[in-house]
């Protein structure tokens, strides 16, 4: 069994918090090990909690759509979430959810060792771009360490909201020329390079 596999195993077990009680089942993420880009979602919906998949709802469809628009298919990116258990209710999740459930999605990033990061809404954005805001961050890329943080829009929000989602079209089309830029291999000392500042 893969690193991943054994790791997602392990997610399954997680009782870290209230909400494990409610799930009917863990959602740990799913998606190509090797992947270049790394999406990361804000916590799994009821669809997700049934399912034990990650964006397999409506959100989860405009996010295929998205995926298609730049000619990649969802197997060969990893998609994964902030939290790995379904807030009852919906309801936001709690910093203490997002601490405990924090050490998981380190694990994922380090076995998959992603070109590319996509923070998909608030929750996801604030783990990497601490402070800022996604209304004005969102579509702009931040390079360290040869991996590229890029900011969208949550598409559960942009799915009914013409003009995040003409945003969001917009900052998916970006992602394949941002990915050429950063190299495959890791040199060594290379310096950190800003692609863009805020
Ligand atoms: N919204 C998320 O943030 N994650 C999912 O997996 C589904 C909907």
């Amino acid at each position: 069994m893969s690193a991943l596999n054994e790791l997602h195993q392990e997610v399954a077990f997680c009782q870290q918090c209230g909400i494990a009680k409610h799930r009917t089942k863990v959602v740990p993420g799913e998606g190509a090990e090797n992947a270049e880009l790394m999406f990361i979602g804000e916590a799994p919906g009821w669809h997700e909690d049934q399912q034990g998949r990650p964006f397999v709802g409506p959100a989860g469809q405009f996010l295929d759509q998205l995926l298609a628009s730049i000619n990649v298919k969802r197997e060969q990116v990893y998609i994964a979430n902030v939290i790995k258990c379904r807030p009852p209710g919906n309801r936001d999740p709690l910093p203490a959810e997002i601490l405990n459930c924090r050490p998981w999605l380190e694990r994922q990033i380090k076995l998959i060792n992603p070109r590319m990061i996509v923070t998909l809404g608030r929750y996801s954005m604030a783990m990497f771009f601490p402070g800022k805001s996604i209304s004005k961050i969102h579509g702009m890329a931040q390079r360290q360490d040869n991996v590229i943080y890029y900011a969208m829009y949550h598409p559960a929000a942009a799915l009914h909201q013409q003009s995040l989602r003409q945003a969001i079209e917009k900052d998916m089309l970006k992602i394949p020329s941002l990915l050429a830029q950063v190299e495959p291999v890791i040199e060594a000392k290379q310096e950190p390079h800003q692609l863009t500042m805020f």
